[in-house]
């Protein structure tokens, strides 16, 4: 993993080399107040301070300046410095004016590299940011650039190489680093405890047996939250299998599980006062002779009896087991991630997590702590006149509607059956990939949504 907390560091008026920040409209006045010479070299470059992420080197002796141009520079964005942070060769760097504040973020992940399976590495150091920030500020940085990395590596990372047991190894490690409390439920315990989990990982046992991983953090007298994420490490769509197309990327099926557990660190390492309840159900969503098929009913651990309509709707199943035992606890929150549906990414794009909450003024919550930190997501209805397409002609619901509509409205809605209304829930069915790529934010693997649960969570419990 890089070492992001030597990219961020403090400023002591060590020699650094400057960079100017302009926007088209700042442009033209900080060109003025420049050396004659600098509008020749601008010009050169083709440098107009129009085009965000431009940049261009004015030199100064045997040393450079930089200057480039972002969308507004009185409001720096997380991205707006993370094409420079590629580019720009090792050294020390700081603004000539200003701090970095949110877009030191951009500055760290733009250096992160997944190269566990390249024979060259990108062995050169990168660029280093000189902040004023005071050092807690920069440590939270840091750890967020990590989260971050963390959820794009286990994404990335093949499912032959990341399975239930792989997972279990990755939660297994949060667990030692913050001597937290880890429990994993398989074998007849799990088939008891918790049969949709078991049925769907039915096929890839005994090699790749389906678990739940749980993890127990905090003071038992704080308040309890909740945090559940899908971790089908591979979704080939069961009997009812998937395409090629369909298929291709789906070893980041385990996406959500990655967003859970990097928010599990988040929260231990900003150590907020709540009592965290991690749950990971893992499971590979394979095809073999003992596969669990469409037409099964599976009684569920709530007690709901749910007919199977489509093994490739697995997510929502292995979910509402884990849901079940997440509220059995009493939290006062319950928040999920999910790979969940196509349909998410049909209705809102690459971009913007589907959420899914069940209180107004939990969704004012969530929709102001993303916009306060650039983590956008939007939100969708939980259309309760739409449940009805649930149906099943033999048990008490079915895991697929009977029609191709509003997907992703339907898997919140079944998910909604398992979890009790006087628990505050939010759902966020994100995509947890990026493609294209956009600077900072390479095609592959990719955090949505988590800074913004995080920022959330800041935001009601604050460190005493
Ligand atoms: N993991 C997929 C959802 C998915 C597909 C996420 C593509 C991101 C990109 C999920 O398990 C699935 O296959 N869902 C089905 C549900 C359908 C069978 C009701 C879907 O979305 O088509
Ligand atoms: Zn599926
Ligand atoms: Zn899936």
């Amino acid at each position: 993993m890089t070492e992001f907390a030597t990219l961020l560091v403090a400023d002591r008026g060590q020699k650094a080399r400057p960079i100017h920040l302009v926007d088209k409209e700042s442009f033209a006045s900080w060109l003025k107040k420049r050396p004659a010479e600098d509008r020749v070299l601008l010009e050169a470059q083709r440098f107009d301070g129009k085009k965000a992420h431009a940049f261009a080197i004015l030199p100064r002796g045997s040393e450079f300046e930089v200057v480039s141009a972002v969308k507004n520079a009185a409001a720096l964005s997380p991205w707006c410095l993370a094409a420079l942070a590629e580019k720009l060769p090792e050294g020390d760097y700081r603004l000539a004016h200003g701090e970095p504040g949110k877009a030191a973020l951009g500055w760290l992940l733009a250096q992160h590299r997944f190269d566990s399976y390249r024979s060259k590495k990108d062995e050169v150091a990168g660029p280093r940011m000189l902040v004023t920030t005071e050092a807690a500020r920069i440590d939270e940085m840091v750890r967020l650039a990590e989260a971050t990395a963390l959820v794009r590596d286990l994404v990335n990372t093949p499912a032959a190489d990341l399975g239930p047991a792989e997972l279990e190894q990755a939660v297994a490690e949060l667990a030692k680093k913050s001597s937290a409390q880890i429990d994993v439920t398989t074998g007849a315990e799990l088939a008891e405890g918790y049969p949709l989990i078991a049925a769907v990982g039915a096929a890839a046992t005994p090699d790749r047996a389906p678990r739940l991983i749980e993890l127990e953090w905090g003071k038992p007298g704080d308040p309890r939250v909740a945090i559940v994420g899908k971790g089908v490490c591979f979704d080939t769509g069961g009997l009812d299998l998937k395409g090629a197309a369909g298929m291709r990327i789906m070893k980041k099926d385990m996406g959500g599980a990655a967003h859970a557990l990097a928010l599990a660190g988040l929260i231990i390492g900003s150590r907020l006062p709540v009592r965290l309840h991690l749950l990971i159900p893992a499971v590979e969503n394979a095809v073999s002779g003992n596969a669990y098929r469409p037409g099964d009913v599976v009684k569920s651990r709530k007690g709901l009896f749910v007919e199977i309509d489509n093994t490739d709707a697995e997510g929502r199943l292995i979910l509402a087991d884990a849901l079940t035992k997440a509220a059995e606890a009493k939290p006062e929150l319950i928040v999920d991630f999910a790979t969940l549906t196509g349909a998410a990414r049909v209705a809102l794009g690459p971009d913007l997590p589907a959420t899914f909450v069940n209180r107004d003024d939990l969704a004012a919550e969530i929709e102001s702590a993303a916009r306060e930190v650039d983590d956008p997501l939007w939100r969708m209805p939980l259309w309760d006149a739409y449940d009805e397409n649930l149906k099943s002609d033999v048990a008490d619901l079915a895991n697929a509607p009977n029609n191709s509509m509003a997907g992703a409205v339907y898997a919140a809605l079944f998910l909604k059956r398992f979890v009790p209304t006087e628990i505050a829930w939010a759902h966020l069915d994100t995509w947890a990939w990026k493609d294209p790529a956009k600077p900072g934010r390479p095609k592959g693997g990719e955090a949505l949504g988590l800074r913004a649960i995080f920022a959330l969570l800041e935001g009601r419990y604050t460190p005493s």
